[in-house]
């Protein structure tokens, strides 16, 4: 709820320190009413978007959680170009005003990036196109492709992308994060495979961050998030498209240590043969009312039926009760079976840890989930899955290869297993026991982890709670790098002050 400074008054409620923020409130509004007539003077009147509009609603409906698309900014600046980018940053820090910064809006916690008047966000995702290189090495990515779009697109050029296995998720969010892909096994993070970022510094200026160019400025955007500039495009290597084998099979809930050790057994053998990729989602599901496990199986090649029987053999092996797995699929087909099960417009929060190989801890977490939620399962809409996916050596490797990340991953580290709480709900009254239930499951897993000795310090950011603290869990060293880059980029430091959202240095 917001009060004025007259209701304020009234109630006696405006202490001396209190006329201080308030104040500083009223000059901040001021500052972003002044913000947005200027952005709209600069970058013109279809650009620029104030809530009422068509245009403004229907960009903030396309946000995946339904608490960022309940966040009312000032104004919604929709970019087109670097060049608007640029604009609008330097009318943000000349005004001073507060900003976020949204590509396509999947990061589900309220404020990741959107922001409530007096903040103005700027909004990537017009920003969609796709363009494939003449010798079809590398395809230029804007920030606000959805990986789907993005397929469809490189199928046509027999190509693909080390993208998000969900089709509606954003290039831009998702790939400064790092990104979790089918071919990661094979190629590490999409992050490992930007060859180029087009990035808007804090000046304004448009410069290119590569090998040869802006190299530590490259180096930390591979783990960056929202503290070293605004991400225009994003120039990636584009490897042969193949058929895929894959799909999705549901078990007996009481199969989950089973098909979990199986997963292990899958992931530990694709040193052997890096294309396999799988997951085990285990959890409650609302529509079914009861508890659901599944896992995803995905291989990119319909040949080699011999490999990947050999590959998947253990997971093969577990008995199911449903079945999709077919030859001869692609991408956004196994992908549409993700997004069927993790749909838009709801109530949502992620959440995360990393862990050695171990089934004990996920079956901890799966039971531990089911007390953490007992109490709300029932009310309206209330779901909760904890998704296990494999981190291979093999990804470790690829990441290595590409010149390593500042996130604290190494090869050394084995093969780990990623997890994804996720929470879903309807109502806005069970925010407060919703989070609470999630936090319990997280604190719980973190202190049974260090005392089994088999937690490991990464977060990854995409997955993160907000108050995850995934800068840390980066390692000391790393985090003074990321900070020297940041100091020589936005020397002034108006990112920091003004940029909120995402995740800070
Ligand atoms: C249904 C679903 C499926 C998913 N599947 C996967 C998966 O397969 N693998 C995986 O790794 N993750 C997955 N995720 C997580 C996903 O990677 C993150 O939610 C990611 O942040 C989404 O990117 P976005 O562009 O849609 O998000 P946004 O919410 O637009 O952005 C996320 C954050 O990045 C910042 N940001 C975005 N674009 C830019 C830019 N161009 N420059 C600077 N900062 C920017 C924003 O300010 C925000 O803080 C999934 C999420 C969902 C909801
Ligand atoms: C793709 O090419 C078009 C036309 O040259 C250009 O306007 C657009 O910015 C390019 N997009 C990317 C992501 O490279
Ligand atoms: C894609 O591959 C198919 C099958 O090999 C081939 O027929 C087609 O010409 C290729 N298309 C392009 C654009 O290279
Ligand atoms: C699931 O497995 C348990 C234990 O084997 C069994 O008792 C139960 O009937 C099974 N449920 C279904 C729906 O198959
Ligand atoms: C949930 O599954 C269990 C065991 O698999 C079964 O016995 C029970 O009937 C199911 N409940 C509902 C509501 O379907
Ligand atoms: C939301 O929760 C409140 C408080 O528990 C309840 O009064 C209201 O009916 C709920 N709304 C819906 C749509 O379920």
């Amino acid at each position: 709820m917001r009060f004025t400074v007259s209701s304020l008054l009234l109630f006696g409620l405006l202490s001396p320190s209190r006329a201080v923020t308030v104040n500083h409130d009223l000059r901040e509004e001021a500052a972003a009413r002044d913000c947005c007539q200027t952005l709209q003077r600069q970058l013109g009147p279809t650009a620029v978007l104030f809530p009422g509009s068509s245009g403004f609603q229907q960009l903030v409906n396309s946000y995946y959680s339904r608490q960022e698309s309940e966040i009312v900014s000032q104004c919604r600046v929709s970019a087109r170009s670097a060049k608007d980018v640029s604009d609008a940053i330097k009318v943000i820090t000349n005004t001073g005003c507060k900003f976020a910064v949204r590509s396509v809006g999947h990061m589900p916690w309220a404020g990741a990036a959107n922001i409530a008047a007096p903040g103005v966000t700027i909004d990537l995702k017009l920003m969609d196109s796709v363009n494939v290189s003449a010798d079809r090495k590398t395809v230029s990515l804007g920030p606000g492709g959805s990986w789907g779009p993005v397929y469809d697109t490189l199928d046509r050029f027999n190509l693909t992308a080390v993208g998000g296995r969900s089709n509606t998720v954003g290039v831009g969010g998702f790939t400064l994060g790092g990104g979790f892909s089918n071919l990661s096994p094979s190629h590490g993070f999409a992050s490992d495979n930007v060859i180029n970022y087009q990035v808007v510094l804090a000046d304004g200026r448009i410069v290119n961050a590569n090998k040869n160019s802006n190299f530590d400025l490259y180096r930390g955007l591979k783990a960056g998030s929202t503290n070293l500039g605004i991400i225009t495009r994003y120039d990636v290597n584009a490897f042969p498209l193949t058929p895929k084998w894959g799909g999705s099979r549901g078990y007996n809930v009481s199969q989950g240590p089973a098909i979990f050790d199986a997963m292990a057994k899958f992931t530990g053998k694709l040193p052997k043969e890096p294309l396999g990729g799988g997951s085990v989602v285990w959890g409650y599901n609302e529509q079914m009312k009861n508890d659901t496990i599944f896992a995803t199986f995905a291989y990119l090649g319909a040949d080699g039926t011999q490999s990947k029987a050999e590959l998947f053999s253990e997971m093969l092996d577990v008995p199911f009760n449903s079945d999709t797995i077919r030859t001869n699929t692609n991408q956004q087909a196994l992908s549409d079976e993700v997004d069927v099960a993790f749909p838009p417009g709801l109530r949502r929060i992620f959440a995360t840890l990393t862990f050695k190989v171990d089934t004990q801890i996920a079956v901890g977490v799966y039971e531990k989930s089911h007390e953490a939620f007992a109490g709300l399962v029932g009310k309206e809409g209330i779901s909760w899955s904890a998704s296990f996916q494999p981190i291979s050596v093999t990804h470790l490797q690829a990441t290595q290869r590409a010149g390593g990340t500042l996130q604290g991953l190494s090869p050394k580290d084995g093969d780990l297993i990623l997890l994804n709480l996720n929470s879903v709900w309807v109502n806005e009254s069970d925010d407060a026991a919703m989070q609470a239930a999630v936090r319990k499951v997280i604190n719980w897993a973190t202190q049974e982890a260090k005392k089994r000795n088999v937690l490991h310090p990464w977060l990854y950011i995409n997955y993160a709670l907000p108050d995850q603290d995934v800068y840390s869990s980066y390692g000391r060293d790393n985090i003074k790098v990321l900070k020297q880059i940041q100091a020589k980029y936005d020397n002034k430091n108006l990112l920091a002050k003004l940029w909120k959202g995402g995740f800070k240095l």
